[in-house]
């Protein structure tokens, strides 16, 4: 808002310069950008889907929608993305969009985090625990989250990514959808790699 009140400003007197002009235009186009990334963010929190209802759903469907959302991302990346075997008939009780959302988050923070990497994997394994919950871990072979930070990866607007890139909504996003769900969301410690737990109950 400030540099299009100065561009405003300048031209009413005449003094804009080109190079003004497109330093004022290119900040509001990457703010507007970040704020338009962030309200859309917030607003599939808000959204509908949590008014939809908890179905029970095969845990293959689950995987099998978001296999169709990342497997041509990762090919053209050339990351290796492996979902080990799991029971086919294992299911869940949730709002199925709403847990694709967190899987979508989790990968996609995956991918930024392998994308530079020399060795580029992308793992899933599910787990089944006791007391009928299940585990969904999405490790990858990125640098990993540096200790100082862990603390604070959840919290809504933390992000360490560039400010066109990320919002640092989708954890704590992530995180407000699991507790719904009465599940847990959480970064695994003391692991070779980066592994972020999902734990959901199924029934
Ligand atoms: N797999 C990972 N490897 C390394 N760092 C990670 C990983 N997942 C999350 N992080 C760190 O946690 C931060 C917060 O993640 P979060 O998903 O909340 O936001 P973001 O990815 O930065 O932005 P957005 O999700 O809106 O694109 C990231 O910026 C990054 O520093
Ligand atoms: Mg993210």
């Amino acid at each position: 808002m400030g540099s299009a009140e100065i561009t405003v400003r300048k031209i009413q007197k005449g003094t804009l310069t080109n190079q003004e002009c497109l330093d004022f235009a290119l900040k509001v186009k990457n703010t507007t950008g970040r704020i338009a990334r962030i309200v859309g963010a917030l607003r599939s929190l808000a959204r509908k889907d949590f008014d939809d209802p908890f179905i029970r759903i095969k845990v293959d469907d689950l995987i099998q929608s978001v296999m169709d959302l990342v497997t041509e991302k990762m090919e053209t990346n050339q990351i290796q993305f492996i979902v080990e075997k799991y029971p086919r008939e294992l299911e869940i009780y949730c709002r199925p969009i709403q847990i694709e959302h967190v899987l979508m988050n989790l990968i996609n923070n995956a991918f930024d985090a392998v994308r530079e990497a020399e060795k580029r994997v992308i793992r899933v394994e599910i787990k089944t625990l006791p007391k009928n919950m299940i585990q969904i871990i999405v490790e990858d072979s990125g640098p990993g989250i540096p200790p100082e930070i862990q603390d604070r990866i959840m919290d809504p607007f933390f992000t360490t990514k560039d400010v066109r890139q990320g919002t640092g909504l989708g954890l704590s996003i992530s995180a407000a959808i699991v507790n719904d769900h009465n599940g847990r969301l959480y970064l695994a410690k003391n692991q070779p790699q980066t592994q972020f737990i999902l734990e959901l109950p199924n029934n």
